[in-house]
């Protein structure tokens, strides 16, 4: 049997060119052709400078194609307004990235609550949220804690509890353990499986770590702004 559901996301010939203050362009994504069906772990590795911050910007509604294609669930994102875009950035995508991005001047409780705010996700409910998720991210009793008295590893933690906030069904990791040590960077693949497991959410994560992008069961390797392979693992 077929499975007539459309994928998650879908780029169809889509392609992202920078006009960069000159009169030469700069091609950063060539006619991609991707389709992510919803629950897979995808990973996706290249050189510096091939794509693959440009490819997840279009996959997770942060950039729009200069042509071609972003559908989500089958529905071409193009035919929405921005304000249905960000909305439907904010429910259905969570971001993690390299640099954590956390607000310096806010809590650690704080920063998870940020993006349930736009939604209007009623105060009460907003700490109840971001205090289970820092609890299930490892981070109990350190909700009052501000991003400078937290450790790297820390601080990715606090990341990844707040791109669950609105309960995404695609995480999307541009090189999330970057900046962080071997051991932190075991324990933040840890977390991103166990999360992706029990929620069974879909998480693509950018990577030029091979032993990073091994964890997942699907890897793209992208040149030039193109993907030149993809590869499935099989079994279970
Ligand atoms: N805002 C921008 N303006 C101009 N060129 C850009 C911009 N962002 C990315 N590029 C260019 O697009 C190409 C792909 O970049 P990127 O997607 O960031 O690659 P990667 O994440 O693989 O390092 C690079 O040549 C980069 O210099
Ligand atoms: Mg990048």
């Amino acid at each position: 049997m077929n499975d007539a559901r459309p994928p998650l996301v879908e780029l169809a010939g889509a392609s992202r060119a920078y006009v960069a203050g000159s009169p030469e362009q700069v091609v950063a994504l060539r006619a991609v052709d991707l389709a992510i069906p919803s629950g897979e772990f995808v990973s996706v590795e290249g050189p510096s400078g091939c794509g693959k911050t440009t490819l997840l910007n279009l996959v997770g509604l942060l950039d729009s194609p200069t042509s071609g294609e972003v559908r989500w669930g089958g529905r071409p994102v193009g035919s929405l307004s921005d304000r249905e875009r960000a909305r439907l950035r904010l429910r259905g995508v969570g971001f993690i990235f390299q640099r954590f991005y956390l607000l310096p001047t806010l809590t650690a409780l704080e920063n998870v609550e940020l993006p349930m705010r736009p939604l209007g996700v009623p105060r009460a409910e907003r700490t109840r949220r971001a205090s289970e998720l820092l609890g299930e991210v490892g981070l109990a009793g350190r909700e009052r804690a501000f991003p400078h008295q937290l450790s790297g590893g820390e601080e990715q933690r606090v990341a990844v509890a707040r791109a669950l906030a609105n309960r995404p069904g695609i995480l999307l990791a541009d090189e999330p353990t970057g900046e962080l040590d071997s051991g932190n960077t075991r324990a933040i693949l840890d977390l991103l499986e166990r999360v992706r497991h029990d929620r069974s959410a879909t998480l693509v994560l950018v990577t030029h770590n091979p032993e990073v992008a091994a964890r997942a069961r699907r890897h793209l390797t992208m040149r030039d702004g193109s993907i030149v392979r993809d590869a499935r693992e099989t079994g279970t």
